[in-house]
């Protein structure tokens, strides 16, 4: 498989790049390395890409010419965007809509363009649903995100399925519900609950930290990506990509610590605005159509996320 990788050095981007060149894939990633959380992050994200075989371009998909990139490129991992929920009020939308939006309406343009044109899997998220009337949420249900975040990342998705209608391009959508696990980004719950245990500092929980989260582990993502990239689809398709762990973040922080061997005090803070106060999705489309199913659990998955952190703290010092 030839694969391009839009947001290649991000946590998700950089597990899923590793993956398919472990499987013989031939990979060109592409990064603006924007500057949202530590650039270093991303930098040593690719170059360690770079040394198992990564063709890596540090490009904005925006300035990019794309069209020739895309030549001979089986299916085009979108992954590239602006993330975070609780930052995308403000004059910051900005960032939002250029980088969500336009980027992938630009990327699709290119695609459109190809003579045999790449199947596009596009990095949606559980935000698109917003606080729903029903959980687990499914894919028909009317969608109403309460962060712009989630507004753009909808319109975005949107845009991947018309494409995919209109063009018969093979486009799928998996809406991913809160990706954790090695290399989360830094302002996630989890790396930041870790990080303030391994530096005996208390966690900042928003809210009552009875809002509930459907994690999951970021390799189940990786193998989602991989069976939507040949499962036999129909253009346009959405589905859900759900750890089946809907826990409170009060129960995650019980988890981390029995894992972290000693209590970590808690400061509460304000609710953030744009915050749901769940989310849940049903897999059962995701079964049906790519025979996935979730295999990591929360208490798996944050054990080996701690580790991962722990050893890092460990080679710095
Ligand atoms: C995450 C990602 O950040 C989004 O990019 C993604 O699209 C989204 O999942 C999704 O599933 O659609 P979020 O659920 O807010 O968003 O993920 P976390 O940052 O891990 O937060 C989980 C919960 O912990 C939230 O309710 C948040 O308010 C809370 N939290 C987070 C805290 O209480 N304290 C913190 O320091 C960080």
């Amino acid at each position: 498989m030839r694969a391009l990788v839009t947001g290649v050095a991000g946590f998700i981007g950089s597990t899923l790049a590793r993956r398919l060149l472990e499987e013989g894939a031939s990979v060109v990633g592409v990064d603006s390395l924007t500057d949202y959380y530590d650039r270093a992050l991303k930098r040593r994200n690719a170059t360690d890409m770079q040394a198992r075989g990564l063709l890596f371009l540090a490009e904005d998909l925006l300035r990019l010419d794309l069209k020739p990139l895309l030549e001979g490129i089986d299916v085009v991992f979108h992954l590239a965007g602006q993330p975070g929920v609780r930052a995308s009020w403000g004059n910051d939308f900005e960032r939002y809509t250029e980088r969500n939006v336009l980027a992938t309406q630009t990327l699709l343009e290119a695609v459109r363009a190809q003579a045999s044109p790449p199947r596009v899997v596009y990095a949606s998220s559980s935000s698109v649903y917003g606080d729903a009337p029903q959980y687990p949420t499914r894919e028909n249900d009317l969608p109403r995100p309460v962060s712009p975040y989630g507004v753009s990342k909808l319109a975005a998705e949107h845009l991947v399925t018309l494409y995919g209608l209109q063009f018969g391009i093979q486009t799928v959508s998996l809406r991913y519900f809160t990706v954790y696990g090695p290399r989360q980004r830094p302002d996630m719950a989890f790396s930041r609950f870790i990080d303030a245990a391994l530096n005996q500092q208390p966690i900042t929980v928003y809210g009552d930290g009875k809002q509930v989260r459907d994690f999951t582990y970021v390799d189940d993502v990786v193998q989602a990506n991989l069976l939507a990239a040949s499962a036999s689809l129909s253009p346009g398709e959405v589905m859900n990509i759900s750890g089946g762990s809907s826990v409170t973040v009060r129960d995650t922080i019980r988890l981390l610590e029995e894992i972290h061997g000693a209590p970590v005090p808690v400061r509460f803070e304000p609710r953030v605005v744009g915050d749901a106060q769940r989310t849940g999705g049903s897999n059962e489309r995701a079964k049906a159509s790519l025979g996935w199913r979730p295999t990591v659990s929360i208490a798996e998955g944050l054990s080996r996320e701690y580790a991962y952190f722990a050893e890092r703290r460990r080679d710095r010092s």
